[in-house]
């Protein structure tokens, strides 16, 4: 074999200006958005307990955290809440009360911040009694009739201000009926982020103590409406069918386990495109980091990294306060 062209791979990355120029993706501030638990009180800073630094905050001390990530330059919040269990109900009212917590951080978030973007997560979990994402009949989630509590969620979170809905409940039909009624009521800018390539996966254990939403009875099973993680072809027959719902973003979710998932989305659609790095995937690497595994803030950068290279646009993280503040040095 003859010597030349002889390449040198590694001239390329002989120093960090080298590296810097010829990097082929870039984490921005900009992609990032920042999930926050919110519940009733004043004063509150709770910790989950399987989510290390990570809290459920009462409004007042939700506001200074999404302060910060507004200077920060963070575009957007996405709010879940934690329902005191008086709240929960088998059909889930309170999630379309108007005055209810949601309701009522939008409103105030907006009057005081009114720069960052609000995304609201539109699924029953943290109302129902058992957990699930929809209303149980004859012990089965029962799409139909979810949907219809699901459109007034909806239509009370873009009442109060929300930017974004974000249905994450994984019914079919629900994108289309949604859109539907937000056009008729008014809200026609109010877009729709939906969860579509959403799998049935374990990495939300962590969330669901923070939002109270593990079944109390049975193993809240959701792989009857989630999607099964041995299917790719799925994932994309599903973003597809959101998409011609009235989907104006979609989203893969969890992430880091799904790069393939996220890699072929990018490829065949030209909508924007989320990835969430869930929970579970957020306490792994905080757990390993302190227990001296690795440095936290180099392995946060690489994992988020790793979806921008997939294709992702924007990525929910819990870690998204501490990676702006690197990024931002
Ligand atoms: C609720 C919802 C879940 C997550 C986001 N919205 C949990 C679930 O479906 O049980 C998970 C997020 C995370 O794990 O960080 N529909």
């Amino acid at each position: 074999m003859s010597p030349y062209p002889l390449p040198r791979m590694r001239r390329n990355r002989k120093s960090p200006w080298i590296r810097e120029l010829v990097a082929e993706t870039k984490l921005d501030i900009n992609d990032l958005v920042l999930p926050i638990f919110i519940k009733e009180g004043k004063n509150i800073k709770e910790p989950v307990a399987s989510m290390p630094s990570v809290y459920r905050y009462s409004l007042d001390e939700a506001l200074k955290i999404v302060k910060s990530a507004y200077s920060l330059g963070i575009p957007a919040i996405a709010l879940f809440p934690s329902i005191d269990k008086k709240f929960k109900t088998e059909d889930a009212e309170e999630s379309y009360n108007r005055d209810n917590l949601i309701c009522r951080a939008i409103k105030s978030i907006k009057d005081k911040i009114p720069g960052i973007g609000i995304i609201c997560d539109v699924a029953l979990d943290p109302y129902t009694i058992s957990g699930h994402d929809g209303i149980l009949i004859d012990n089965y989630v029962a799409n139909d009739e979810t949907i219809n509590i699901l459109v007034k969620q909806a239509l009370c979170q873009a009442e109060s201000g929300c930017d974004i809905v974000a249905p994450s409940d994984m019914m079919d039909g629900r994108i289309f009926a949604i859109r539907g009624a937000l056009d008729q009521e008014g809200f026609k800018n109010t877009a729709i982020l939906s969860y579509s390539a959403k799998y049935a996966s374990k990495f939300y254990g962590p969330f669901r103590d923070a939002v109270g939403s593990r079944s109390s009875n049975s193993e809240c099973d959701k792989k009857n409406y989630q999607m099964d993680y041995r299917n790719s072809k799925e994932a994309i027959r599903q973003i597809e069918h959101d998409i011609k719902q009235g989907a104006d973003m979609v989203m893969v979710k969890p992430g880091m386990p799904y790069l393939d998932v996220i890699k072929t989305a990018s490829e065949t659609f030209s909508v924007p495109l989320f990835a969430y790095q869930v929970s579970g995937e957020y306490a792994m690497l905080k757990w390993a980091s302190d227990n001296g595994c690795f440095s936290f803030i180099d392995v946060l950068c690489e994992s988020l990294i790793a979806f921008k290279r997939a294709g992702a646009n924007g990525i929910f993280t819990y870690g998204a306060i501490e990676i702006a503040q690197f990024l931002q040095k």
